[in-house]
Protein backbone atom coordinates (compact mmCIF):
# COMPACT_ATOMS: atom_id res chain seq x y z
CA UNK A 1 0.00 0.00 0.00
CA UNK A 2 1.51 3.50 -1.05
CA UNK A 3 1.86 5.84 2.14
CA UNK A 4 -1.38 8.22 0.34
CA UNK A 5 -3.33 5.04 0.45
CA UNK A 6 -3.20 4.54 4.17
CA UNK A 7 -2.43 8.41 5.11
CA UNK A 8 -6.36 9.31 3.15
CA UNK A 9 -7.97 5.99 5.11
CA UNK A 10 -10.40 7.14 7.40
CA UNK A 11 -8.98 10.74 7.17
CA UNK A 12 -12.13 12.71 6.65
CA UNK A 13 -13.04 11.79 10.23
CA UNK A 14 -9.90 13.23 11.83
CA UNK A 15 -10.31 16.56 9.33
CA UNK A 16 -10.91 19.67 11.14
CA UNK A 17 -13.65 22.28 10.80
CA UNK A 18 -12.34 23.76 7.40
CA UNK A 19 -12.36 27.50 9.02
CA UNK A 20 -9.48 26.38 11.21
CA UNK A 21 -7.04 25.45 9.16
CA UNK A 22 -7.50 27.69 5.94
CA UNK A 23 -7.70 30.64 8.60
CA UNK A 24 -4.22 30.27 9.06
CA UNK A 25 -2.98 29.84 5.35
CA UNK A 26 -5.52 33.09 4.79
CA UNK A 27 -2.91 34.84 7.84
CA UNK A 28 0.20 33.57 6.04
CA UNK A 29 -1.05 34.91 2.77
CA UNK A 30 -1.55 38.63 4.52
CA UNK A 31 1.48 38.03 6.36
CA UNK A 32 3.53 37.52 3.28
CA UNK A 33 2.79 40.81 1.34
CA UNK A 34 3.69 42.59 4.38
CA UNK A 35 6.92 41.19 5.52
CA UNK A 36 8.27 41.86 1.38
CA UNK A 37 6.50 45.69 2.26
CA UNK A 38 8.34 46.34 5.27
CA UNK A 39 11.31 44.83 4.25
CA UNK A 40 11.25 47.00 1.13
CA UNK A 41 10.78 50.07 3.60
CA UNK A 42 14.05 48.88 4.88
CA UNK A 43 15.92 47.65 1.86
CA UNK A 44 19.01 50.01 2.79
CA UNK A 45 19.40 48.23 6.41
CA UNK A 46 19.41 44.64 5.58
CA UNK A 47 22.97 44.06 4.20
CA UNK A 48 24.43 45.80 7.31
CA UNK A 49 21.64 44.02 9.52
CA UNK A 50 23.40 42.32 12.97
CA UNK A 51 20.55 42.48 15.45
CA UNK A 52 18.47 45.19 17.20
CA UNK A 53 15.20 47.01 17.10
CA UNK A 54 14.42 48.13 13.78
CA UNK A 55 12.20 47.85 9.81
CA UNK A 56 14.65 44.68 9.53
CA UNK A 57 13.77 42.94 12.86
CA UNK A 58 10.42 43.70 12.04
CA UNK A 59 10.32 41.92 8.51
CA UNK A 60 12.16 38.93 9.94
CA UNK A 61 9.35 38.22 12.48
CA UNK A 62 6.23 38.78 10.31
CA UNK A 63 8.01 36.67 7.89
CA UNK A 64 9.24 33.86 10.61
CA UNK A 65 6.25 33.96 13.19
CA UNK A 66 3.57 35.64 10.51
CA UNK A 67 4.34 33.09 7.36
CA UNK A 68 6.38 30.15 8.40
CA UNK A 69 5.22 29.91 11.89
CA UNK A 70 1.85 29.97 10.89
CA UNK A 71 1.29 27.88 7.99
CA UNK A 72 2.85 25.10 9.83
CA UNK A 73 0.64 25.74 12.55
CA UNK A 74 -2.20 25.47 10.28
CA UNK A 75 -0.70 22.36 8.48
CA UNK A 76 0.21 20.64 11.40
CA UNK A 77 -3.03 20.93 13.58
CA UNK A 78 -5.14 19.77 10.46
CA UNK A 79 -2.35 16.79 9.19
CA UNK A 80 -0.98 15.37 12.40
CA UNK A 81 -4.18 14.01 13.43
CA UNK A 82 -4.37 12.39 9.52
CA UNK A 83 -0.84 11.43 9.90
CA UNK A 84 -1.11 9.63 13.71
CA UNK A 85 -4.67 8.31 13.20
CA UNK A 86 -5.57 10.31 16.49
CA UNK A 87 -8.10 13.37 16.48
CA UNK A 88 -7.44 16.59 18.39
CA UNK A 89 -9.16 15.96 21.55
CA UNK A 90 -10.37 19.49 21.31
CA UNK A 91 -10.57 22.34 18.73
CA UNK A 92 -11.02 25.42 20.54
CA UNK A 93 -7.45 25.68 21.08
CA UNK A 94 -6.31 25.41 17.80
CA UNK A 95 -8.84 28.59 17.24
CA UNK A 96 -7.41 30.36 20.29
CA UNK A 97 -3.53 29.64 19.31
CA UNK A 98 -4.83 31.47 15.80
CA UNK A 99 -5.41 35.07 17.53
CA UNK A 100 -2.63 35.00 19.90
CA UNK A 101 -0.24 34.56 17.32
CA UNK A 102 -1.89 36.60 14.48
CA UNK A 103 -2.05 39.26 17.10
CA UNK A 104 1.24 39.14 18.74
CA UNK A 105 2.96 38.64 15.51
CA UNK A 106 1.61 42.49 14.73
CA UNK A 107 2.18 43.66 17.51
CA UNK A 108 6.02 42.34 18.10
CA UNK A 109 6.51 43.63 14.83
CA UNK A 110 4.93 46.60 15.24
CA UNK A 111 7.18 47.04 18.40
CA UNK A 112 9.99 45.98 16.88
CA UNK A 113 10.10 48.52 14.20
CA UNK A 114 9.01 51.16 16.52
CA UNK A 115 11.55 50.32 19.22
CA UNK A 116 9.06 50.55 21.83
CA UNK A 117 9.56 47.86 24.60
CA UNK A 118 5.42 47.03 25.73
CA UNK A 119 4.13 46.77 22.49
CA UNK A 120 7.42 44.24 21.65
CA UNK A 121 6.43 42.33 24.73
CA UNK A 122 2.57 42.47 24.57
CA UNK A 123 4.04 41.08 20.85
CA UNK A 124 6.01 38.01 22.51
CA UNK A 125 4.02 37.14 24.94
CA UNK A 126 1.00 36.63 22.69
CA UNK A 127 2.91 34.57 20.05
CA UNK A 128 4.39 32.39 23.06
CA UNK A 129 0.89 31.44 24.32
CA UNK A 130 0.22 30.79 21.00
CA UNK A 131 3.43 28.80 20.33
CA UNK A 132 2.88 26.80 23.73
CA UNK A 133 -0.52 26.34 23.27
CA UNK A 134 0.65 24.59 19.75
CA UNK A 135 3.42 22.42 21.58
CA UNK A 136 0.46 21.13 24.40
CA UNK A 137 -2.18 20.40 21.43
CA UNK A 138 1.13 18.44 19.29
CA UNK A 139 2.62 16.73 22.39
CA UNK A 140 -0.95 15.24 23.47
CA UNK A 141 -1.53 14.20 19.82
CA UNK A 142 2.22 12.49 19.77
CA UNK A 143 1.93 11.09 23.52
CA UNK A 144 -0.99 9.15 21.71
CA UNK A 145 0.19 7.89 18.31
CA UNK A 146 1.87 4.66 17.74
CA UNK A 147 2.25 5.10 14.26
CA UNK A 148 5.03 7.32 12.42
CA UNK A 149 7.75 6.96 14.90
CA UNK A 150 10.25 9.12 13.34
CA UNK A 151 7.76 12.34 12.14
CA UNK A 152 7.13 12.40 16.56
CA UNK A 153 10.26 12.23 16.72
CA UNK A 154 10.67 15.27 14.67
CA UNK A 155 7.47 16.73 16.29
CA UNK A 156 9.31 16.40 20.03
CA UNK A 157 12.39 17.73 19.27
CA UNK A 158 10.35 20.87 17.47
CA UNK A 159 8.83 21.44 21.22
CA UNK A 160 11.98 21.33 22.87
CA UNK A 161 13.58 24.06 20.67
CA UNK A 162 10.27 25.84 21.01
CA UNK A 163 10.80 26.14 24.22
CA UNK A 164 14.39 27.29 24.11
CA UNK A 165 13.86 29.84 21.08
CA UNK A 166 10.98 31.63 23.00
CA UNK A 167 12.58 31.96 25.87
CA UNK A 168 15.87 33.16 24.50
CA UNK A 169 13.77 35.87 22.28
CA UNK A 170 12.06 37.66 25.89
CA UNK A 171 15.78 37.25 26.87
CA UNK A 172 16.65 39.34 23.51
CA UNK A 173 13.71 42.14 24.00
CA UNK A 174 14.54 42.44 28.12
CA UNK A 175 17.88 42.73 27.42
CA UNK A 176 17.49 45.82 25.15
CA UNK A 177 16.42 47.52 28.46
CA UNK A 178 18.36 46.04 30.85
CA UNK A 179 21.57 44.83 29.18
CA UNK A 180 21.72 41.94 31.44
CA UNK A 181 23.13 39.72 28.50
CA UNK A 182 26.74 39.55 28.53
CA UNK A 183 26.94 38.78 24.67
CA UNK A 184 23.55 39.90 23.21
CA UNK A 185 24.77 39.12 19.57
CA UNK A 186 25.69 35.75 20.67
CA UNK A 187 22.31 34.74 22.36
CA UNK A 188 20.53 36.41 19.29
CA UNK A 189 22.32 33.32 16.43
CA UNK A 190 21.61 30.84 19.40
CA UNK A 191 17.43 31.81 18.90
CA UNK A 192 17.84 32.03 15.24
CA UNK A 193 19.50 28.45 15.29
CA UNK A 194 17.05 26.97 17.49
CA UNK A 195 14.07 28.57 15.82
CA UNK A 196 15.32 28.27 12.14
CA UNK A 197 16.71 24.88 12.15
CA UNK A 198 15.64 23.65 15.57
CA UNK A 199 11.83 24.30 15.24
CA UNK A 200 11.05 25.08 11.80
CA UNK A 201 13.73 22.90 10.14
CA UNK A 202 12.69 19.90 12.07
CA UNK A 203 9.03 19.90 11.11
CA UNK A 204 10.15 20.28 7.60
CA UNK A 205 12.52 17.60 7.78
CA UNK A 206 9.81 15.73 9.98
CA UNK A 207 6.53 16.37 7.66
CA UNK A 208 8.64 15.72 4.62
CA UNK A 209 8.13 11.84 5.55
CA UNK A 210 4.70 12.53 4.97
CA UNK A 211 3.78 15.40 2.58
CA UNK A 212 6.67 14.42 -0.18
CA UNK A 213 6.03 10.49 -0.21
CA UNK A 214 2.21 10.98 -0.38
CA UNK A 215 2.50 13.73 -3.31
CA UNK A 216 4.52 11.67 -5.14
CA UNK A 217 2.33 8.04 -4.24
CA UNK A 218 5.27 6.42 -3.00
CA UNK A 219 5.87 3.77 -0.47
CA UNK A 220 6.71 4.38 3.60
CA UNK A 221 10.75 5.60 3.58
CA UNK A 222 13.00 3.22 4.54
CA UNK A 223 13.41 3.90 9.05
CA UNK A 224 17.25 3.35 9.76
CA UNK A 225 18.68 6.63 7.20
CA UNK A 226 15.34 8.57 8.52
CA UNK A 227 16.79 7.92 12.39
CA UNK A 228 20.15 8.32 11.32
CA UNK A 229 19.59 12.03 9.76
CA UNK A 230 17.01 12.85 12.62
CA UNK A 231 19.82 11.90 15.08
CA UNK A 232 22.62 13.96 13.29
CA UNK A 233 20.19 16.99 12.69
CA UNK A 234 19.21 16.83 16.57
CA UNK A 235 23.24 16.75 17.10
CA UNK A 236 23.92 19.79 14.92
CA UNK A 237 20.94 21.82 16.12
CA UNK A 238 22.20 21.46 19.65
CA UNK A 239 25.90 22.07 18.93
CA UNK A 240 25.27 25.06 16.96
CA UNK A 241 23.27 26.60 19.76
CA UNK A 242 26.08 25.79 22.52
CA UNK A 243 28.51 27.01 20.10
CA UNK A 244 26.36 30.26 19.30
CA UNK A 245 25.66 31.23 22.87
CA UNK A 246 29.08 30.18 24.11
CA UNK A 247 30.87 31.92 21.07
CA UNK A 248 32.85 29.03 19.85
CA UNK A 249 33.50 29.40 15.87
CA UNK A 250 34.90 26.04 15.56
CA UNK A 251 31.63 24.07 17.54
CA UNK A 252 29.77 26.21 14.69
CA UNK A 253 31.61 24.56 11.74
CA UNK A 254 31.57 21.18 13.24
CA UNK A 255 27.60 21.87 13.34
CA UNK A 256 27.88 22.62 10.22
CA UNK A 257 29.45 19.83 8.76
CA UNK A 258 27.03 17.46 11.19
CA UNK A 259 23.76 19.61 9.77
CA UNK A 260 25.20 19.38 5.80
CA UNK A 261 25.59 15.53 6.97
CA UNK A 262 22.04 15.22 7.76
CA UNK A 263 20.86 16.85 5.09
CA UNK A 264 22.51 14.40 2.37
CA UNK A 265 20.59 11.65 4.23
CA UNK A 266 17.00 13.71 3.90
CA UNK A 267 17.68 14.42 0.31
CA UNK A 268 18.70 11.09 -0.57
CA UNK A 269 15.63 9.89 1.40
CA UNK A 270 13.54 12.78 -0.55
CA UNK A 271 14.99 11.12 -4.13
CA UNK A 272 13.51 7.54 -3.41
CA UNK A 273 10.43 8.41 -2.66
CA UNK A 274 10.63 10.68 -6.15
CA UNK A 275 12.38 7.73 -7.73
CA UNK A 276 9.97 5.42 -6.46
CA UNK A 277 6.86 7.32 -6.42
CA UNK A 278 4.28 6.16 -8.99
CA UNK A 279 3.26 9.90 -9.69
CA UNK A 280 6.31 11.29 -12.06
CA UNK A 281 4.76 14.94 -13.25
CA UNK A 282 4.83 16.94 -9.66
CA UNK A 283 4.54 20.25 -11.54
CA UNK A 284 5.97 23.64 -10.34
CA UNK A 285 4.89 23.09 -6.65
CA UNK A 286 8.29 20.39 -6.57
CA UNK A 287 10.59 22.98 -8.86
CA UNK A 288 9.61 25.14 -5.63
CA UNK A 289 10.50 22.52 -3.29
CA UNK A 290 13.81 21.46 -5.02
CA UNK A 291 15.34 24.79 -5.32
CA UNK A 292 14.45 25.09 -1.71
CA UNK A 293 16.47 21.68 -1.04
CA UNK A 294 19.66 23.45 -3.36
CA UNK A 295 18.92 26.37 -0.57
CA UNK A 296 19.55 24.52 2.57
CA UNK A 297 22.71 22.95 1.45
CA UNK A 298 23.50 26.34 0.08
CA UNK A 299 23.02 27.89 3.58
CA UNK A 300 24.72 25.11 5.49
CA UNK A 301 27.79 25.51 3.53
CA UNK A 302 27.42 29.42 4.09
CA UNK A 303 27.28 28.55 7.82
CA UNK A 304 30.53 26.33 7.77
CA UNK A 305 32.59 29.15 5.43
CA UNK A 306 31.24 32.08 7.89
CA UNK A 307 32.60 30.49 10.90
CA UNK A 308 36.18 29.31 9.15
CA UNK A 309 36.07 32.76 8.71
CA UNK A 310 35.63 33.20 4.98
CA UNK A 311 35.52 36.53 3.70
CA UNK A 312 32.10 36.43 2.33
CA UNK A 313 31.06 40.11 2.19
CA UNK A 314 27.65 40.55 4.46
CA UNK A 315 27.96 37.02 5.06
CA UNK A 316 25.66 37.03 8.00
CA UNK A 317 22.86 38.54 6.44
CA UNK A 318 23.13 36.73 3.63
CA UNK A 319 22.82 33.56 6.01
CA UNK A 320 20.23 34.57 7.55
CA UNK A 321 18.28 35.77 4.16
CA UNK A 322 19.42 32.22 2.40
CA UNK A 323 17.68 30.19 5.46
CA UNK A 324 14.64 32.23 5.95
CA UNK A 325 13.60 33.30 2.33
CA UNK A 326 15.44 30.79 0.35
CA UNK A 327 15.14 27.43 2.14
CA UNK A 328 12.21 27.63 4.66
CA UNK A 329 9.49 30.38 2.15
CA UNK A 330 10.04 28.44 -0.83
CA UNK A 331 9.77 25.07 0.30
CA UNK A 332 6.67 26.15 2.44
CA UNK A 333 4.82 27.46 -0.55
CA UNK A 334 6.11 25.01 -2.46
CA UNK A 335 3.96 22.54 -0.65
CA UNK A 336 1.54 24.89 0.41
CA UNK A 337 0.05 25.10 -3.44
CA UNK A 338 -0.53 21.31 -2.81
CA UNK A 339 -1.72 21.05 0.55
CA UNK A 340 -4.43 23.77 0.07
CA UNK A 341 -5.90 22.46 -3.21
CA UNK A 342 -6.01 18.98 -1.51
CA UNK A 343 -7.43 19.80 1.58
CA UNK A 344 -10.52 21.71 -0.34
CA UNK A 345 -11.15 18.37 -1.74
CA UNK A 346 -11.31 16.62 0.97
CA UNK A 347 -13.48 19.12 2.71
CA UNK A 348 -15.71 19.29 -0.58
CA UNK A 349 -15.82 15.53 -0.33
CA UNK A 350 -16.50 15.33 3.20
CA UNK A 351 -19.40 17.78 3.15
CA UNK A 352 -21.41 15.61 0.96
CA UNK A 353 -20.08 16.21 -2.45
CA UNK A 354 -17.46 13.40 -4.09
CA UNK A 355 -14.00 14.64 -3.91
CA UNK A 356 -13.50 17.16 -6.39
CA UNK A 357 -10.70 17.74 -8.99
CA UNK A 358 -7.79 18.96 -7.87
CA UNK A 359 -7.36 20.86 -10.78
CA UNK A 360 -10.74 22.73 -10.21
CA UNK A 361 -9.53 23.79 -7.15
CA UNK A 362 -5.92 25.31 -8.41
CA UNK A 363 -5.28 28.71 -10.03
CA UNK A 364 -2.71 28.15 -12.25
CA UNK A 365 -1.52 31.45 -13.48
CA UNK A 366 -1.30 32.97 -9.98
CA UNK A 367 0.95 30.00 -8.82
CA UNK A 368 3.35 30.83 -11.95
CA UNK A 369 3.26 34.67 -11.53
CA UNK A 370 4.61 33.55 -7.32
CA UNK A 371 7.03 31.17 -8.81
CA UNK A 372 8.90 33.46 -10.94
CA UNK A 373 8.20 36.79 -8.55
CA UNK A 374 9.53 34.95 -5.29
CA UNK A 375 12.35 32.98 -7.29
CA UNK A 376 13.21 36.44 -8.66
CA UNK A 377 12.95 38.30 -5.34
CA UNK A 378 15.37 35.76 -3.66
CA UNK A 379 18.31 36.35 -6.46
CA UNK A 380 17.79 39.60 -6.75
CA UNK A 381 17.99 40.42 -3.11
CA UNK A 382 20.95 38.19 -2.24
CA UNK A 383 22.62 40.05 -4.93
CA UNK A 384 21.76 43.39 -3.35
CA UNK A 385 23.01 41.82 0.33
CA UNK A 386 26.39 40.40 -1.18
CA UNK A 387 27.06 44.12 -2.85
CA UNK A 388 25.53 45.97 -0.54
CA UNK A 389 23.03 47.63 -3.71
CA UNK A 390 20.08 49.11 -2.45
CA UNK A 391 18.08 49.46 -5.31
CA UNK A 392 18.44 45.23 -5.82
CA UNK A 393 17.13 44.75 -2.57
CA UNK A 394 14.33 46.89 -2.95
CA UNK A 395 13.69 45.49 -6.62
CA UNK A 396 13.94 41.90 -4.85
CA UNK A 397 10.96 43.50 -2.53
CA UNK A 398 9.43 44.44 -5.34
CA UNK A 399 9.15 40.98 -6.89
CA UNK A 400 8.43 39.44 -3.58
CA UNK A 401 5.46 41.79 -2.82
CA UNK A 402 3.99 40.64 -6.44
CA UNK A 403 5.20 37.05 -5.85
CA UNK A 404 3.11 37.25 -2.10
CA UNK A 405 0.23 39.05 -4.02
CA UNK A 406 -0.05 36.67 -6.34
CA UNK A 407 0.06 33.38 -3.49
CA UNK A 408 -2.48 35.34 -1.89
CA UNK A 409 -4.56 35.64 -4.77
CA UNK A 410 -4.48 31.87 -5.11
CA UNK A 411 -5.24 31.09 -1.56
CA UNK A 412 -8.14 33.60 -1.90
CA UNK A 413 -9.29 31.59 -4.67
CA UNK A 414 -9.15 28.02 -3.03
CA UNK A 415 -10.78 29.42 0.15
CA UNK A 416 -13.88 30.32 -1.40
CA UNK A 417 -14.35 27.77 -3.61
CA UNK A 418 -13.66 25.15 -0.77
CA UNK A 419 -15.69 27.15 1.64
CA UNK A 420 -19.14 27.96 -1.19
CA UNK A 421 -19.27 24.52 -1.47
CA UNK A 422 -17.84 24.98 -5.75
CA UNK A 423 -16.72 21.27 -6.06
CA UNK A 424 -20.11 19.66 -4.14
CA UNK A 425 -22.54 21.30 -7.17
CA UNK A 426 -20.34 20.85 -9.72
CA UNK A 427 -19.94 17.14 -8.37
CA UNK A 428 -23.28 16.04 -7.57
C1 LIG B 1 8.26 34.22 20.61
C2 LIG B 1 8.69 34.47 19.42
C3 LIG B 1 9.92 35.28 19.10
C4 LIG B 1 10.48 36.33 19.78
C5 LIG B 1 10.00 36.95 21.06
C6 LIG B 1 11.67 36.74 19.06
C7 LIG B 1 12.49 37.78 19.41
C8 LIG B 1 13.65 38.16 18.75
C9 LIG B 1 14.52 39.25 19.12
C10 LIG B 1 14.30 40.18 20.27
C11 LIG B 1 15.52 39.31 18.22
C12 LIG B 1 16.64 40.37 18.17
C13 LIG B 1 18.02 39.80 18.38
C14 LIG B 1 19.05 40.86 18.35
O1 LIG B 1 18.78 42.03 18.70
O2 LIG B 1 20.18 40.51 18.02
C15 LIG B 1 15.32 38.24 17.28
C16 LIG B 1 16.14 37.97 16.21
C17 LIG B 1 15.88 37.02 15.27
N1 LIG B 1 14.84 36.10 15.28
FE1 LIG B 1 13.33 36.01 16.62
N2 LIG B 1 11.80 35.94 17.95
C18 LIG B 1 10.75 35.04 17.94
C19 LIG B 1 10.53 34.06 17.00
C20 LIG B 1 11.34 33.78 15.94
C21 LIG B 1 11.14 32.72 14.98
C22 LIG B 1 9.97 31.73 14.99
C23 LIG B 1 12.17 32.77 14.09
C24 LIG B 1 12.48 31.89 12.91
C25 LIG B 1 11.79 30.86 12.49
C26 LIG B 1 13.01 33.89 14.47
C27 LIG B 1 14.15 34.27 13.79
C28 LIG B 1 14.97 35.33 14.16
C29 LIG B 1 16.13 35.74 13.39
C30 LIG B 1 16.59 35.17 12.07
C31 LIG B 1 16.70 36.81 14.09
C32 LIG B 1 17.95 37.63 13.73
C33 LIG B 1 19.07 37.04 14.56
C34 LIG B 1 20.34 37.84 14.58
O3 LIG B 1 20.28 39.06 14.69
O4 LIG B 1 21.41 37.23 14.55
N3 LIG B 1 12.50 34.47 15.60
N4 LIG B 1 14.18 37.54 17.63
Amino acid sequence: MTLAASFLGGAKSRLLPASIPFRYFAAAAGFHVLAWSVLLAAADELAVFSGGPGMVLAAIHLLTLGVLVMTAMGAAFQLLPVATRRPLTKTWPTRLSFWFLALGTAALAHGMAAGNALTMYLGAGGATVSLAVFAIVVADNLLRARDLPVVAAHGWGAIVSLVFFAGLGIALIADYDTGFLLDHQSIGLAHLVLAGFGFMGLLVLGFSHVLIPMFALSRTLPARPAWSKFCLAVTSVVLAAAAAATGQPIGLAVASVIGLGASGIYLWLMREALRTGMRKRLGLSFVLVKLSWAALVLCLGLGLALSLEAPVPHGAALFGFVLLAGWLLTFLTGILQRILPFLASMHAAGSGGKPALLSELTADLPLRIHAGCHLSAVVLCSAGIVTDTTILIQLGSVFGIAGALAFAAFTGQVVVRATSGFAAVRHP
